[in-house]
């Protein structure tokens, strides 16, 4: 089946799941608008993310990688009156692009977005004794590891730790492909191997976004 079948068999669903969302619309027009990649998770993947986020009934989520705040807007909207989403991004024009998302949502008072490498930013989070039910890891994936490590570290018991884009179309299994971000997969591959305080699988997703897929990983 081509990719343009996955792409049209997710619009067939979401049109009948969905109702339309002009707040999720304007998000992806304005970070269109303001030249912003179009990185963001699909819809039907925003709402997988929502409904795992309601799974674990997370109070608390972090976020490594906001762009405009596509995906933040969908698992804020997962959190029950006086949940927090902490999300970080590098990019100061991202990052300006998801606040104004962000209140037209009016989800500001929800999401605290901490501007700056989520390398540095972790850490601190960490060293503020910060706690997360859920994380969503979808930044730079040479750091995917790093980061696992540190959302594990904050971890409740039963969180959920999700990281975007661990399959790229199969090119994760190529041997031959020594692109940085593949390797950063098969880094977070081998971090997450025998680490007995999760249990993790992968989820492939074929859709709008191609063939591609999540590491779900739930602590025990
Ligand atoms: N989660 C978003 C998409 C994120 S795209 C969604 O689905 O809607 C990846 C984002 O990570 C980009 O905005 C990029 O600027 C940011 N990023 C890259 N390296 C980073 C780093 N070291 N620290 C924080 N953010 C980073
Ligand atoms: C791409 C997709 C993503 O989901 C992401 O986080 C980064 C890059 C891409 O399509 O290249
Ligand atoms: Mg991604």
């Amino acid at each position: 089946m081509s990719e343009k079948s996955w792409a049209e068999i997710d619009r067939w669903f979401i049109d009948a799941l969905e109702p339309r969302d002009e707040v999720l619309e304007a998000a992806l027009r304005t970070s269109e608008a303001a030249g912003l990649p179009p990185y963001q998770v699909s819809a039907a993947q925003g709402r997988m993310l929502f409904s795992m986020a309601r799974m674990v009934r997370a109070r608390t989520i972090l976020e490594v990688g906001t762009l405009g705040g596509y995906s933040t807007i969908w698992l804020a909207r997962a959190l029950p009156e006086g949940g927090r989403l902490i999300t970080c991004e590098a990019d100061p024009k991202h990052a300006a692009v998801a606040r104004e998302n962000l209140a037209r949502a009016r989800l500001s008072h929800v999401v605290e977005l901490r501007e700056g490498r989520a390398q540095e930013t972790l850490p601190r989070l960490r060293d503020e004794g910060r706690r997360f039910d859920f994380a969503f890891i979808d930044a730079d994936k040479p750091s995917n590891a790093e980061y696992f490590d540190l959302a594990l570290a904050m971890a409740t018991p039963g969180a959920a730790i999700v990281v975007d884009n661990v399959v790229r179309r199969g090119a994760v299994i190529d041997a031959d492909n020594a692109d940085p971000n593949i390797e950063g997969v098969r880094r977070l591959r081998e971090r997450v191997r025998n680490e007995v305080r999760v249990h993790a699988t992968v989820v492939q997703t074929v859709g709008e976004k191609g063939h591609d897929g999540f590491l779900l990983a739930v602590m025990r």
